[in-house]
Protein backbone atom coordinates (compact mmCIF):
# COMPACT_ATOMS: atom_id res chain seq x y z
CA UNK A 1 0.00 0.00 0.00
CA UNK A 2 1.40 3.82 -0.62
CA UNK A 3 -0.37 6.49 1.31
CA UNK A 4 -0.37 9.26 -1.31
CA UNK A 5 -3.49 11.10 0.08
CA UNK A 6 -5.22 11.49 3.29
CA UNK A 7 -8.22 9.84 1.95
CA UNK A 8 -6.64 6.85 1.55
CA UNK A 9 -5.69 6.45 5.10
CA UNK A 10 -9.15 7.67 6.16
CA UNK A 11 -10.60 5.11 4.50
CA UNK A 12 -8.43 2.36 5.36
CA UNK A 13 -8.50 3.64 9.08
CA UNK A 14 -12.39 3.25 8.87
CA UNK A 15 -11.47 -0.01 7.46
CA UNK A 16 -10.25 -1.48 10.88
CA UNK A 17 -13.01 -0.66 12.51
CA UNK A 18 -16.06 -1.74 10.65
CA UNK A 19 -18.24 -4.46 11.32
CA UNK A 20 -18.74 -7.41 9.27
CA UNK A 21 -21.68 -8.85 10.87
CA UNK A 22 -24.11 -8.32 8.14
CA UNK A 23 -22.54 -7.58 5.29
CA UNK A 24 -25.04 -6.93 2.24
CA UNK A 25 -23.25 -7.06 -1.40
CA UNK A 26 -22.91 -3.43 -1.74
CA UNK A 27 -20.83 -2.78 1.81
CA UNK A 28 -19.07 -6.44 1.61
CA UNK A 29 -17.69 -5.78 -1.77
CA UNK A 30 -16.01 -2.80 -0.64
CA UNK A 31 -14.95 -3.83 2.70
CA UNK A 32 -12.91 -7.10 1.62
CA UNK A 33 -9.71 -6.87 1.26
CA UNK A 34 -8.93 -3.35 1.46
CA UNK A 35 -11.25 -2.07 -1.63
CA UNK A 36 -12.68 0.94 0.77
CA UNK A 37 -9.09 2.42 0.41
CA UNK A 38 -8.97 1.56 -3.58
CA UNK A 39 -12.21 3.23 -4.01
CA UNK A 40 -11.40 6.45 -1.74
CA UNK A 41 -9.38 8.20 -4.59
CA UNK A 42 -12.62 7.31 -7.54
CA UNK A 43 -14.13 10.68 -6.75
CA UNK A 44 -11.43 12.66 -7.87
CA UNK A 45 -10.33 11.09 -11.11
CA UNK A 46 -13.94 10.70 -11.99
CA UNK A 47 -14.35 14.67 -11.64
CA UNK A 48 -13.03 16.07 -15.05
CA UNK A 49 -15.08 13.79 -16.61
CA UNK A 50 -18.26 15.93 -18.64
CA UNK A 51 -20.63 13.30 -17.39
CA UNK A 52 -19.59 13.87 -13.82
CA UNK A 53 -18.68 17.84 -14.27
CA UNK A 54 -21.80 18.23 -11.24
CA UNK A 55 -20.15 16.40 -8.96
CA UNK A 56 -16.90 19.35 -9.24
CA UNK A 57 -18.48 21.20 -5.97
CA UNK A 58 -19.17 18.37 -3.96
CA UNK A 59 -15.79 18.45 -2.76
CA UNK A 60 -15.58 20.94 -0.68
CA UNK A 61 -17.90 23.57 1.21
CA UNK A 62 -16.61 27.71 1.08
CA UNK A 63 -18.57 29.56 4.21
CA UNK A 64 -19.61 33.11 3.61
CA UNK A 65 -17.61 35.04 5.14
CA UNK A 66 -14.80 32.66 6.12
CA UNK A 67 -11.97 35.05 6.73
CA UNK A 68 -8.80 33.03 8.83
CA UNK A 69 -7.01 33.60 10.91
CA UNK A 70 -8.85 36.00 12.22
CA UNK A 71 -12.73 34.87 11.64
CA UNK A 72 -13.78 31.40 11.47
CA UNK A 73 -16.99 30.84 12.32
CA UNK A 74 -18.88 28.89 9.85
CA UNK A 75 -22.79 29.15 9.47
CA UNK A 76 -23.72 26.87 7.45
CA UNK A 77 -26.36 27.92 5.21
CA UNK A 78 -27.85 25.48 2.54
CA UNK A 79 -26.61 26.44 -1.02
CA UNK A 80 -27.37 23.19 -2.56
CA UNK A 81 -24.43 21.77 -4.07
CA UNK A 82 -21.66 21.59 -1.36
CA UNK A 83 -19.79 19.10 0.39
CA UNK A 84 -22.29 18.68 3.61
CA UNK A 85 -24.84 18.09 1.13
CA UNK A 86 -23.50 15.40 -0.47
CA UNK A 87 -23.18 13.70 2.63
CA UNK A 88 -26.58 14.06 3.43
CA UNK A 89 -27.40 13.08 -0.64
CA UNK A 90 -25.06 10.00 -0.44
CA UNK A 91 -25.91 8.40 2.94
CA UNK A 92 -30.02 9.08 1.87
CA UNK A 93 -29.03 6.83 -1.12
CA UNK A 94 -27.34 4.23 0.66
CA UNK A 95 -29.55 3.50 2.80
CA UNK A 96 -33.06 3.72 0.76
CA UNK A 97 -30.93 1.07 -1.23
CA UNK A 98 -30.19 -0.99 1.97
CA UNK A 99 -33.88 -0.79 2.87
CA UNK A 100 -35.15 -1.69 -0.86
CA UNK A 101 -31.81 -3.02 -2.80
CA UNK A 102 -31.96 -2.04 -6.51
CA UNK A 103 -32.81 -4.69 -8.95
CA UNK A 104 -31.96 -2.79 -11.85
CA UNK A 105 -28.03 -2.05 -13.38
CA UNK A 106 -29.11 1.21 -12.98
CA UNK A 107 -29.68 1.39 -9.83
CA UNK A 108 -26.77 -0.88 -8.53
CA UNK A 109 -24.61 1.90 -10.36
CA UNK A 110 -26.20 4.54 -8.66
CA UNK A 111 -25.61 2.81 -5.24
CA UNK A 112 -22.42 1.51 -5.76
CA UNK A 113 -21.24 5.28 -7.03
CA UNK A 114 -23.48 6.48 -3.96
CA UNK A 115 -20.73 4.13 -1.58
CA UNK A 116 -17.72 5.66 -3.26
CA UNK A 117 -18.91 9.36 -3.20
CA UNK A 118 -19.33 8.72 0.28
CA UNK A 119 -16.51 7.26 1.49
CA UNK A 120 -14.35 9.99 -0.54
CA UNK A 121 -16.16 13.08 0.83
CA UNK A 122 -15.95 12.12 4.37
CA UNK A 123 -12.43 12.54 3.89
CA UNK A 124 -12.87 15.50 2.84
CA UNK A 125 -14.92 17.44 4.87
CA UNK A 126 -12.75 16.49 7.13
CA UNK A 127 -9.89 18.71 5.93
CA UNK A 128 -10.38 21.86 7.16
CA UNK A 129 -9.11 23.42 3.99
CA UNK A 130 -12.22 21.88 2.28
CA UNK A 131 -14.07 23.67 4.56
CA UNK A 132 -12.03 27.28 3.57
CA UNK A 133 -13.26 29.66 1.33
CA UNK A 134 -9.98 32.54 0.73
CA UNK A 135 -8.06 31.25 -2.44
CA UNK A 136 -9.60 28.21 -3.29
CA UNK A 137 -9.39 26.47 -0.38
CA UNK A 138 -5.54 27.28 0.06
CA UNK A 139 -5.34 25.79 -3.63
CA UNK A 140 -3.84 29.19 -4.90
CA UNK A 141 -1.96 29.43 -1.33
CA UNK A 142 1.32 29.25 -2.82
CA UNK A 143 3.98 27.77 0.11
CA UNK A 144 7.64 27.00 0.37
CA UNK A 145 7.96 22.96 0.76
CA UNK A 146 11.84 22.36 1.57
CA UNK A 147 13.47 24.44 -1.75
CA UNK A 148 10.20 24.30 -3.53
CA UNK A 149 6.67 26.14 -4.38
CA UNK A 150 3.92 24.38 -3.83
CA UNK A 151 0.45 25.26 -2.33
CA UNK A 152 -1.43 25.02 1.13
CA UNK A 153 -4.18 22.90 0.49
CA UNK A 154 -1.46 19.71 -1.00
CA UNK A 155 0.17 20.90 1.86
CA UNK A 156 -2.53 19.63 4.20
CA UNK A 157 -3.60 16.66 1.48
CA UNK A 158 -0.99 14.91 0.84
CA UNK A 159 2.62 16.54 1.73
CA UNK A 160 2.28 16.24 5.26
CA UNK A 161 1.36 12.74 5.42
CA UNK A 162 4.07 11.62 3.43
CA UNK A 163 6.71 13.18 5.15
CA UNK A 164 5.39 11.83 8.35
CA UNK A 165 5.19 9.04 7.35
CA UNK A 166 8.72 8.87 6.22
CA UNK A 167 10.37 10.45 9.00
CA UNK A 168 8.70 8.90 12.21
CA UNK A 169 7.84 5.55 10.60
CA UNK A 170 10.26 4.84 7.87
CA UNK A 171 8.04 5.27 5.20
CA UNK A 172 5.96 2.37 6.17
CA UNK A 173 2.06 3.67 5.69
CA UNK A 174 1.07 0.65 7.87
CA UNK A 175 2.89 1.17 10.96
CA UNK A 176 1.61 5.19 10.68
CA UNK A 177 -1.99 3.64 9.96
CA UNK A 178 -1.52 1.53 13.09
CA UNK A 179 -0.31 3.89 14.85
CA UNK A 180 -3.32 6.57 14.10
CA UNK A 181 -5.80 3.73 15.17
CA UNK A 182 -3.39 3.24 18.31
CA UNK A 183 -3.73 6.50 19.37
CA UNK A 184 -7.68 6.60 19.06
CA UNK A 185 -7.86 3.86 21.05
CA UNK A 186 -5.08 5.00 24.28
CA UNK A 187 -4.20 8.65 23.49
CA UNK A 188 -7.04 10.60 22.62
CA UNK A 189 -9.56 10.72 25.98
CA UNK A 190 -12.15 12.07 23.53
CA UNK A 191 -12.50 9.64 21.40
CA UNK A 192 -15.36 8.00 22.54
CA UNK A 193 -17.33 11.14 21.56
CA UNK A 194 -16.41 11.09 18.67
CA UNK A 195 -19.53 9.80 17.11
CA UNK A 196 -22.07 11.87 18.79
CA UNK A 197 -23.98 14.15 16.98
CA UNK A 198 -25.87 17.49 18.58
CA UNK A 199 -28.18 17.40 17.34
CA UNK A 200 -28.91 20.97 17.86
CA UNK A 201 -26.57 21.66 15.43
CA UNK A 202 -27.35 19.87 12.64
CA UNK A 203 -30.86 20.31 12.07
CA UNK A 204 -30.68 22.75 8.99
CA UNK A 205 -33.37 21.29 6.51
CA UNK A 206 -32.05 19.17 3.25
CA UNK A 207 -33.85 17.60 0.53
CA UNK A 208 -32.90 13.79 2.04
CA UNK A 209 -33.85 14.77 5.39
CA UNK A 210 -36.32 11.91 5.70
CA UNK A 211 -33.34 9.42 5.22
CA UNK A 212 -31.06 11.59 6.66
CA UNK A 213 -32.71 11.81 10.16
CA UNK A 214 -32.69 8.22 10.55
CA UNK A 215 -28.58 8.24 10.77
CA UNK A 216 -28.07 9.61 14.18
CA UNK A 217 -23.86 9.50 13.49
CA UNK A 218 -24.42 11.93 10.32
CA UNK A 219 -23.80 15.20 10.87
CA UNK A 220 -21.83 16.89 8.35
CA UNK A 221 -23.00 20.25 9.77
CA UNK A 222 -21.10 19.91 12.61
CA UNK A 223 -18.17 18.65 11.08
CA UNK A 224 -17.23 21.04 8.93
CA UNK A 225 -17.90 24.01 11.03
CA UNK A 226 -15.42 22.22 13.68
CA UNK A 227 -13.22 21.41 10.45
CA UNK A 228 -13.23 25.20 9.44
CA UNK A 229 -12.31 26.38 13.14
CA UNK A 230 -9.60 24.85 12.89
CA UNK A 231 -8.58 27.13 9.74
CA UNK A 232 -7.96 29.79 12.16
CA UNK A 233 -6.41 28.25 15.41
CA UNK A 234 -3.86 26.11 12.98
CA UNK A 235 -4.01 26.14 8.91
CA UNK A 236 -3.90 29.96 8.03
CA UNK A 237 -2.34 31.05 11.13
CA UNK A 238 0.89 33.45 9.82
CA UNK A 239 0.46 32.55 6.64
CA UNK A 240 3.59 33.61 4.27
CA UNK A 241 4.06 32.48 1.10
CA UNK A 242 7.78 32.51 1.66
CA UNK A 243 7.96 30.71 4.86
CA UNK A 244 8.74 27.23 4.40
CA UNK A 245 6.22 24.53 5.97
CA UNK A 246 8.63 21.67 6.17
CA UNK A 247 10.07 22.53 9.65
CA UNK A 248 8.26 24.26 12.47
CA UNK A 249 4.69 24.32 10.79
CA UNK A 250 4.91 20.57 10.13
CA UNK A 251 6.46 19.60 13.71
CA UNK A 252 3.55 21.49 14.91
CA UNK A 253 0.60 20.22 13.41
CA UNK A 254 2.26 16.38 13.46
CA UNK A 255 3.66 16.24 16.98
CA UNK A 256 2.65 16.12 20.19
CA UNK A 257 2.10 20.45 20.87
CA UNK A 258 -1.09 19.77 18.64
CA UNK A 259 -1.70 16.36 19.89
CA UNK A 260 -0.84 15.00 16.99
CA UNK A 261 -3.30 17.04 14.76
CA UNK A 262 -2.83 15.55 11.50
CA UNK A 263 -3.42 11.76 12.25
CA UNK A 264 -6.53 12.83 14.52
CA UNK A 265 -8.11 14.33 11.73
CA UNK A 266 -7.47 11.30 9.49
CA UNK A 267 -8.47 9.26 13.02
CA UNK A 268 -11.55 11.32 13.47
CA UNK A 269 -13.04 11.20 9.97
CA UNK A 270 -12.52 7.20 10.07
CA UNK A 271 -14.45 6.38 12.66
CA UNK A 272 -16.95 8.70 11.83
CA UNK A 273 -16.66 6.62 8.79
CA UNK A 274 -17.48 3.40 9.94
CA UNK A 275 -19.68 4.36 12.31
CA UNK A 276 -22.29 5.82 9.69
CA UNK A 277 -21.47 2.73 7.68
CA UNK A 278 -21.89 0.41 10.37
CA UNK A 279 -25.48 1.82 11.03
CA UNK A 280 -26.93 2.00 7.64
CA UNK A 281 -25.18 -1.74 7.09
CA UNK A 282 -25.19 -3.41 10.79
CA UNK A 283 -27.13 -1.54 13.12
CA UNK A 284 -26.50 -3.99 15.70
CA UNK A 285 -22.86 -3.10 15.67
CA UNK A 286 -22.19 -0.89 18.30
CA UNK A 287 -20.35 2.64 17.25
CA UNK A 288 -16.79 2.60 17.46
CA UNK A 289 -15.13 3.06 20.25
CA UNK A 290 -17.91 2.88 22.28
CA UNK A 291 -18.05 0.85 24.88
CA UNK A 292 -18.39 -2.60 23.91
CA UNK A 293 -18.13 -2.03 20.14
CA UNK A 294 -16.94 -4.29 18.07
CA UNK A 295 -13.22 -2.44 18.16
CA UNK A 296 -13.52 -3.39 21.66
CA UNK A 297 -11.81 -0.50 23.05
CA UNK A 298 -11.06 1.16 26.98
CA UNK A 299 -13.28 3.54 27.28
CA UNK A 300 -15.66 5.41 29.25
CA UNK A 301 -19.30 6.57 27.36
C1 LIG B 1 -6.89 -2.02 -6.02
O1 LIG B 1 -7.03 -1.68 -7.40
C2 LIG B 1 -5.95 -2.10 -8.21
C3 LIG B 1 -6.21 -1.63 -9.65
O2 LIG B 1 -6.81 -0.40 -9.69
C4 LIG B 1 -5.82 -3.59 -8.16
O3 LIG B 1 -4.71 -4.01 -8.92
C5 LIG B 1 -5.66 -4.04 -6.71
O4 LIG B 1 -5.65 -5.45 -6.66
C6 LIG B 1 -6.78 -3.52 -5.87
N1 LIG B 1 -6.51 -3.86 -4.47
C7 LIG B 1 -7.40 -4.47 -3.72
C8 LIG B 1 -6.98 -4.74 -2.32
O5 LIG B 1 -8.47 -4.82 -4.12
C1 LIG C 1 -27.83 13.42 -5.39
O1 LIG C 1 -27.15 12.30 -5.88
C2 LIG C 1 -27.64 11.75 -7.09
C3 LIG C 1 -26.82 10.53 -7.44
O2 LIG C 1 -26.91 9.58 -6.41
C4 LIG C 1 -27.55 12.79 -8.18
O3 LIG C 1 -28.11 12.28 -9.39
C5 LIG C 1 -28.29 14.05 -7.77
O4 LIG C 1 -28.08 15.05 -8.72
C6 LIG C 1 -27.77 14.53 -6.42
N1 LIG C 1 -28.53 15.69 -6.00
C7 LIG C 1 -27.94 16.79 -5.61
C8 LIG C 1 -28.84 17.92 -5.24
O5 LIG C 1 -26.74 16.90 -5.50
C1 LIG D 1 -32.14 24.25 15.31
O1 LIG D 1 -31.21 24.60 16.32
C2 LIG D 1 -31.19 25.97 16.66
C3 LIG D 1 -30.11 26.16 17.71
O2 LIG D 1 -28.89 25.72 17.27
C4 LIG D 1 -32.55 26.38 17.18
O3 LIG D 1 -32.54 27.76 17.44
C5 LIG D 1 -33.63 26.03 16.17
O4 LIG D 1 -34.90 26.27 16.73
C6 LIG D 1 -33.55 24.56 15.77
N1 LIG D 1 -34.51 24.28 14.72
C7 LIG D 1 -35.21 23.16 14.66
C8 LIG D 1 -36.13 23.03 13.49
O5 LIG D 1 -35.12 22.29 15.51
Amino acid sequence: MRLTSSLIAVATVSLTLLSYNNNTEAYGALAAGGLLSNVSTWADKVRPLSQYKWTSPLHFFNPPGDNPPEHCAAEYVYAGQDNVNALFNMTATLNRYQTNPPDTAEGKKIREEALKFFVHFMGDIHQPLHDSTPLRGGNDAPIKWGGRTNNLHSLWDTLMIVKDVNDRFDNNPQAYLDDTVNLAKTHWKDASTWTFCDHERNNATNPWSVDTNKIKTLCPIQWAVDANALDCIYVWKEYSATRDYSTDYFNQVTGSSSDFLVQRLLAISGVRMAAVLNEIYDPSAKAPLTKRGRARLPSKH
